[in-house]
């Protein structure tokens, strides 16, 4: 048996939660020219999920992208399908939680499910699913699929998830009958593993976006502030409340951007050489204006700090410095109330030996992270 609160806790005793974010995709979420930025290829896919299992990290979590940004590199132009992926990690690994990322709009419900169930399978209860409702446009176009509007996204969204988690169930040769989704006499064989349903998330950002994450999902990924913890606290704990008028106790999660070397000053300078001197300018562009944010729609002070941002991974929180001072961002997003979170690097690869060495050890000494062996 596997219970939900198992695949919650990603069967581990880990209070804080470490996961990778967005390595099936070329350029990993570093709008960077330079010449070690992730390749986004098997091999090297395959290798970070092994680092990552062996060392005790929590979690894998991909990126549904089926077009690049563009730009001089076409970033995020070469993407794995990441429920393809996730079947290949999980049949690679022994602990680790893998996602698959899913545009519901995308994925026919009944094919959808099954192919959950077989990741859930292969994994034995460690596939979790990152519900996409829909975002860039031109990816629908490509797909001759008109986008709804937002609030019918969300809409079709819910009878989806609806559709998958019955299908899931002990219901049989049941029909659905939705605004958008219609099925008839559905059998769906395998269940999923153990007895229990994947772990479901979603990062909406939207107010109809967030209510559909609170209602459905075991996970809420969202933006950090930046500022003080108690900024940090209210925001993870306005979330909670609102999700318990769903009857859930949801986590919260965020995103992370980590540059970590032996020191502050080579930390910063890394960061700076990547994300600012290298930046792929053209695409941080193509993807700003994909959200229809240029120096004429924003305003020319607004554009560029947003331009600033948006070369760091896309828009996560920067965590640039030494072990003793990553470790203390970290922690300081667990003191927030915050669940774990999704990290990127320039190179995976390249980085997270030096990161699990140092940090890892840092965050147990803390009581964030249980000794490597108990959480096996
Ligand atoms: C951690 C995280 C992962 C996401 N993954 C994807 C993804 O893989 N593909 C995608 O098209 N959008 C992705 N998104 C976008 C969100 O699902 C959502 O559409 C976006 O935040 C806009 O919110 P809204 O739909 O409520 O307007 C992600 C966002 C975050 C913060």
């Amino acid at each position: 048996m596997k219970s939900l609160r198992d695949r919650a806790t990603m069967n581990n005793a880990n209070e804080f939660k470490l996961g990778l974010f967005g390595a099936n995709c070329s350029s990993g979420r570093a709008v960077t020219l330079v010449p070690e930025r992730w390749t986004g290829g098997w091999a090297d896919n395959l290798k970070m999920a092994k680092l990552s299992d062996e060392a005790g990290l929590d979690f894998l979590l991909p990126i549904a992208r089926w077009k690049g940004y563009g730009g001089d590199t076409d970033y995020q132009g070469a993407t794995l399908e990441t429920i393809t992926w996730a079947a290949g990690l999980l049949a690679s690994t022994k602990r680790i939680t893998v996602f698959g990322t899913v545009h519901a709009p995308l994925f026919h419900p009944v094919i959808a499910a099954k192919q959950f169930v077989t990741c859930d399978q292969i994994g034995e209860g460690r596939f979790g699913l990152n519900v996409v409702i829909g975002w860039n446009e031109d990816e629908f176009d490509m797909f001759g699929v008109k986008q709804r509007d937002h609030e019918d996204r969300y809409v079709y969204g819910q009878e989806w998830v609806e559709a998958v988690k019955m299908m899931w169930s002990d219901k049989e040769d049941f029909a659905f009958d939705g605004k958008f989704i219609k099925l008839n006499a559905v059998r769906s064989k395998p269940k999923p593993y153990g007895g229990s349903r994947p772990l479901l998330m979603n990062a909406g950002a939207s107010p109809v976006g967030r209510e559909f994450a609170l209602r459905n999902c075991d996970a809420f990924f969202t933006s950090a502030p930046k500022d003080s913890l108690e900024a940090l606290t209210a925001h993870v704990q306005a979330v909670k409340t609102e999700a318990r008028q769903y009857n859930r106790d949801i986590d919260v999660y965020t995103v992370g951007v980590v540059t970590c070397r032996a020191t502050k000053a080579d930390a910063e300078d890394y960061y700076r050489h990547c994300i600012i001197d290298n930046a792929d300018w053209s695409a941080v562009d193509s993807i700003l204006a994909k959200r229809k944010i240029t120096a004429e729609t924003v305003g020319a002070d607004e554009f560029a700090a947003r331009r600033k941002h948006q070369a760091n991974g896309m828009g996560g929180l920067p965590i640039v410095g030494d072990p003793d001072s990553v470790a203390q961002q970290l922690a300081h997003l667990y003191k927030g109330g915050m669940r774990g979170v999704g990290l990127s690097f320039i190179n995976y690869n390249a980085e997270l030996p030096f990161f699990c060495d140092e940090i890892l050890p840092r965050l147990e000494r803390m009581g964030l992270r249980a000794p490597r062996k108990a959480a096996a």
